[in-house]
């Protein structure tokens, strides 16, 4: 392969990067998402704090979580929160609460 070729690949492998590491922003784990929660649900979401969202099944917890999205339940601090996520995002949030007892 001539040197110039080789150069011609370069923009391809960045994008190649590009799309591996967004890939990895957009799906991280429920885990970590959640942990955006602790700080009013208390760590792991068991509480002292607002509502404990342990002990709930995912589907519980994530059809809560499309009505605080929608504005249909809460005061308004949760639906700000709900808002920020994707339905993948808050799916992974709910199955890893669901998790925690
Ligand atoms: C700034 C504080 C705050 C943060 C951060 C927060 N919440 Fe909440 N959450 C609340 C409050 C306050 C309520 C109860 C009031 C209401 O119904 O709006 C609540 C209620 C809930 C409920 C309903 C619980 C039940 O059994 O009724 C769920 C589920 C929930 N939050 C999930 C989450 C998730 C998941 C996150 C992280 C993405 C999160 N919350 C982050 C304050 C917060």
């Amino acid at each position: 392969m001539k040197p110039r070729h080789l150069l011609a690949t370069l923009p391809v492998l960045a994008v190649l990067c590009f799309a591996a590491s967004t890939k990895a922003q957009t799906s991280p784990a429920g885990r970590l998402l959640a942990s955006n929660c602790f700080q009013c649900h208390g760590t792991n979401g068991r509480g002292p704090g607002f509502d404990r969202l342990t002990g709930e099944s995912a589907n519980e917890i994530y059809k809560e979580l499309l009505e605080f999205r929608s504005g249909k339940e809460g005061n308004g601090i949760m639906s700000a929160h709900a808002l920020g996520y994707t339905d993948a995002q808050l799916r992974a949030l709910a199955q890893w609460l669901a998790t925690q007892r």
